[in-house]
């Protein structure tokens, strides 16, 4: 007998059909702010986050600032022989004008597609050896690669990790920018990750980015 959907929302994270969901168009990203030496100086690893979740404007900066593009077909961060292993993807819970649910970046387009429910406590709670702090916050970016894009042998990684770890700076000075706190992980098992986020055969998860406002001592 096929689930109904009560009976699959039973499930941490609910895998959608294409038909149910269509692609949010993110608000165009916005220049001026801090200065880059402000960002810079600003930048540091934040543990205890919390809400408001992000809005749909601060989710789309983020995501331009760590795989958008700045101009027609090129991006924000540099790419081997510019062929964009990148894909990011997005965690999130508490939004006034996002619902909550797991989300892939598109940067043609600037829009994210839905591709399941969840949370970052839903889907990430649970995942053997997560650390705490990354499924309480209100936004978890994954940034993952597919390094046969570059090398189609698959034997070297590091110029897909290389841009990783751009695009991962980039999200954490636009945060810093945003007025939003922001840390990094690495220390998890990205395997179990991947599967548990359905990516791609391929792709790999290689950093995470959980994103929110830090908790003051009463909250
Ligand atoms: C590749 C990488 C992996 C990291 N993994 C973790 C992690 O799994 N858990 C964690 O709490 N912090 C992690 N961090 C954050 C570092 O602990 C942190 O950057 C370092 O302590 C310096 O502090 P700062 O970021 O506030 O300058 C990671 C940082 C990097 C660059």
């Amino acid at each position: 007998m096929p689930l109904t959907r009560p009976a699959l929302a039973l499930f941490a994270t609910v895998f959608l059909s294409a038909q149910e969901a269509l692609p949010v168009k993110l608000p165009a990203p916005a220049s001026g702010g801090a200065t880059l030496a402000e960002t810079l100086a600003g930048r540091k690893t934040i543990r205890t986050l919390g809400g408001p979740g992000l809005t749909l404007a601060e989710t789309g900066q983020l995501l331009w600032a760590a795989q958008g593009e700045n101009r027609p077909g090129k991006r924000t961060v540099p790419s081997a022989h510019a062929h964009y292993p990148l894909e990011v993807y997005l965690l999130t819970k508490g939004s006034a004008t996002l619902p909550a649910g797991f989300y892939h970046y598109q940067p043609t387009g600037h829009q994210i597609q839905k591709l399941a429910d969840g949370s970052p406590e839903a889907t990430l709670g649970k995942l053997k050896g997560m650390q705490p702090w990354i499924a309480a916050a209100p936004a978890v970016f994954v940034v993952a690669g597919v390094p046969t894009r570059i090398d189609p042998s698959g034997k070297n990684s590091s110029l897909t990790f290389y841009e990783g770890g751009a695009a991962a700076q980039d999200l954490l000075l636009q945060a810093v920018a945003l007025g939003l706190d922001a840390g990094t992980a690495a220390g998890i098992d990205m395997a179990a990750l991947g599967q548990t986020l359905k990516l791609p055969a391929g792709t790999q998860a290689m950093i995470v980015l959980p994103v929110g406002r830090e908790k003051g001592p009463n909250s």
